[in-house]
């Protein structure tokens, strides 16, 4: 074991260290959301933005940089999955050796975010296949005709993809659900990130808790507006 391996497992291996990675890639996500949501608000712009966002982002790096950036976020989620979890099973076994009413609510709350982070592990695989991998749907074939009639080129359309993926309630009510639970997740994720990296004190608490809301509540409308904007006011339909 190097000596790069062996501060990991100390790290990974005490509580302490453990809510710091929770903490840490819990930031990473955070910033991916808000960044994910400004690139897909490009919708809005119309076919020519989204498409041209879309191109840039698998082109960038010379195609490098999306794959790094799914290495770095796939080991950010595993990471602070497997962190929660363990770290949850541990405050459950505190919880039965001190029955005080510090932890019973403590453990409260964090039982509520174990469902909400799991609900969202389920819907991030349920948006990769839909998006990315484009399971069982032909988004792959569509081309963008307007790019097409301009340059005599052809380029994914990921624009029409989005609208039609947003055209099937199934999915609508998946996504509005789904996106509902991650904004209780990021409210209460971002005080907990706040109190772990020692930045909450008790005259900051309150401000940290509505910014934490305020936070969510922007991701989760500028998220919401899409599916909405397209199934129920028939936006690019
Ligand atoms: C209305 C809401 C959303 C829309 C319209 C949307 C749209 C998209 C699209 C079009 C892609 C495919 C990008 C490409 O490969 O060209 C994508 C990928 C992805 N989305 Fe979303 N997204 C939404 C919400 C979310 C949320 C809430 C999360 C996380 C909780 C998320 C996480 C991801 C991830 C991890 C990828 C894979 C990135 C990659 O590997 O390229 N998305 N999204």
């Amino acid at each position: 074991m190097n000596a790069l391996t062996r501060s990991f497992s100390a790290i990974w291996n005490s509580s302490l260290g453990k809510k710091y990675i929770v903490a840490l890639t819990g930031i990473v996500l955070f910033l991916f959301l808000a960044g994910h949501l400004i690139g897909n608000l490009l919708v809005f712009v119309g076919r020519e933005a989204f498409n041209s966002y879309a191109v840039f982002l698998h082109e960038v790096g010379h195609g490098m940089g999306v794959w790094v950036a799914r290495l770095v976020l796939l080991a950010c989620l595993v990471a602070h999955v497997i962190a929660t979890i363990q770290l949850t099973i541990q405050n459950r076994s505190a919880r039965e050796q001190y029955q005080n009413k510090n932890t019973i609510q403590a453990t409260l709350s964090s039982r509520i975010m174990m469902w909400t982070g799991l609900t969202i592990l389920a819907f991030v695989i349920y948006h990769l296949l839909h998006f990315t991998v484009r399971f069982s749907n032909s988004y792959n074939d569509y081309i963008d005709p307007e790019y097409f009639a301009e340059t005599g080129l052809q380029r994914q359309d990921a624009w029409k993809m989005v609208i039609d993926g947003f055209s099937w309630f199934p999915a609508v009510f998946f996504y509005m659900v789904a996106l509902s639970l991650l904004c209780s997740h990021l409210s209460h994720g971002v005080s907990s990130v706040f109190q772990t990296l020692g930045f909450r004190s008790k005259k900051s608490q309150d401000l940290i808790r509505c910014g934490g809301k305020i936070y969510a509540f922007v991701i989760w409308a500028g998220f919401m507006s899409i599916p909405v904007a397209i199934y129920f006011f028939k936006f690019g339909r």
